[in-house]
């Protein structure tokens, strides 16, 4: 079975987001079951020199864009045993970052096409393609557009994976003819056409065989028009090909007995997770002290992530004692309120407005409680990294935080966080503060919690597994 991954970013070439981390983690796991996953990439200005040195040009071809052709190299590298294939056009791609251009329209209307037309030319003809997101919507569309009598093409399913339903990739409506070589016809409520624009998104949606979310309840929830982003209708309509598979993480690359990035690695040391602690403590000039519970977020500085909760109720968690950091970058506004939250509690709030790995992983070591209130959130990755490494998620219960953070409920015993159900910022308190209470008051019940959540499976492996069924039974 050969599958090609497409996508418009991925570990450790370029990475903005979770999206990233999946397409860097997931092949791995399904080439270790038998799957042969290559995947294919822009070739961003961004990508790290040694990698963009070890790049071979497979294929110069030309890609038509309307009425133009343009240069499309497809240049290749193998890494852990994977086949990376970069599409390479200095006029779309040597940019710095990667998206947020007032093109990406015509950027990556040329992606979608520079995917196709590379296909014969790779290594292997895929029996699966599989698309992710918005940047990617095109490709089902196209496929069935230009390459319906192309045999080549014929047997090919295509697979379209949702990370985040809101971003839809939505541009004028010239773009159909001026770019993508599509007809009039494709501008209806059937088609690509969204309130008076294109929708790469539900393009996606529509043309694809098949379409997946990265969790079971995210999967439910973007079916109601709450979380539908207007799209709920669709989902609705394709519900018996569409499905819900939550993701992993690398456990490989997100393990605390083996971080290159802590001064102090453990496996279930409280001490050791404590000397981390007196270490983030002196580096952030906070108040040194064992005691005293590390709260963090490292997070996108953005309404989805539930910013508005946690600066609403600040002063009130400010009065427990506890310390709180918080790292990310985003919104302007939210990066105010967090220099101005600095200057208010001294020694015991720290604003790190910033983004960086390393640092990240300290944190997610050296805090007790990790905190993550999103508005919704199709996964979620770092609640799973902050479980690994010992720190107690605080979620509201939607998306995949719903499906990876089980509640302590201390009647049954079971759980290994604490979580919320309503968007409302006193109900996010009320957890804080339980989580709280078991800190400082029941020790012997936090420990549990804690070596409980880093014993945790959130490994590929078996969503690896329902992904390959999934492509089976689509070849089939
Ligand atoms: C997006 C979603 C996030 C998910 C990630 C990977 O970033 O917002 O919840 O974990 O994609 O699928």
């Amino acid at each position: 079975m050969n599958v090609l991954f497409a996508a418009s970013e991925g570990h450790p070439f370029i990475k903005t987001g979770g999206l990233g981390d999946v397409i860097g983690a997931l092949p791995k796991e399904l080439q270790k079951q038998g799957i042969n996953v290559s995947v294919i990439l822009p070739k961003y200005e961004d990508m790290n020199e040694t990698f963009k040195e070890q790049l071979e040009l497979k294929e110069a071809i030309t890609v038509p864009v309307g009425w133009r052709h343009q240069y499309c190299g497809i240049e290749t590298l193998r890494y852990n045993d994977i086949t990376y294939y970069f599409i390479d056009n200095e006029y779309y791609f040597k940019r710095s970052g990667s998206y947020g251009y007032f093109d990406d329209g015509e950027r990556f209307s040329f992606f979608c096409r520079a995917v196709l037309e590379a296909i014969p030319y790779l290594d292997e003809q895929p029996d699966i393609l599989h698309c992710h997101d918005w940047q990617t919507g095109m490709i089902p569309v196209l496929k069935k557009a230009h390459y319906r009598n192309n045999p080549y093409y014929d047997g090919m399913k295509v697979v379209y994976t949702i990370h985040n339903l809101r971003y839809q990739g939505i541009f004028p409506k010239g773009i159909l003819h001026d770019l993508l070589d599509l007809s009039e016809l494709h501008f209806t409520n059937e088609g690509v056409e969204f309130h008076g624009n294109v929708s790469f998104m539900k393009g996606g949606l529509l043309y694809s065989d098949y379409i997946t979310t990265v969790s079971p309840s995210y999967a439910d929830e973007i079916k109601q028009p709450y979380f539908g982003e207007y799209l709920d209708g669709i989902l609705r309509k394709r519900e018996d090909d569409f499905t819900g598979i939550i993701n992993g993480i690398d456990s490989e690359l997100y393990d605390p007995a083996a971080d290159s990035a802590l001064k102090y690695t453990y496996h279930s040391s409280f001490l050791l997770k404590e000397k981390n602690k007196i270490e983030l403590q002196e580096k952030l000039g906070l108040q040194k002290g064992e005691g005293i519970p590390v709260l963090c977020m490292i997070t996108r500085l953005v309404e989805q992530k539930g910013m508005d909760l946690f600066f609403r109720v600040l002063p009130e968690i400010m009065e427990e004692n506890v310390q709180v950091v918080v790292l990310g970058t985003g919104d302007e506004h939210y990066e105010h309120m967090l220099r101005e939250a600095e200057n208010r509690y001294p020694g015991r709030f720290s604003a790190n407005i910033y983004f960086d790995e390393a640092f990240a992983r300290k944190l997610y070591a050296s805090s007790d409680l990790f905190l993550m209130p999103s508005q919704f959130e199709p996964c979620g990755i770092s609640q799973l990294i902050a479980l690994r490494y010992g720190s107690l998620p605080i979620v509201r219960e939607t998306g995949g935080l719903k499906d990876t953070v089980i509640p302590y409920n201390k009647y049954t015993g079971e759980g290994h966080g604490f979580s919320f159900a309503d968007y409302n910022a006193h109900d996010m308190l009320n957890a804080i503060r339980l989580a709280l209470h078991y800190y400082h008051h029941e020790s012997l019940t936090w420990r549990k919690l804690v070596e409980r959540g880093m014993r945790l499976n959130y490994s590929w492996e078996k969503s690896a597994e329902k992904y390959s069924s999934l492509y089976e039974s689509l070849v089939k």
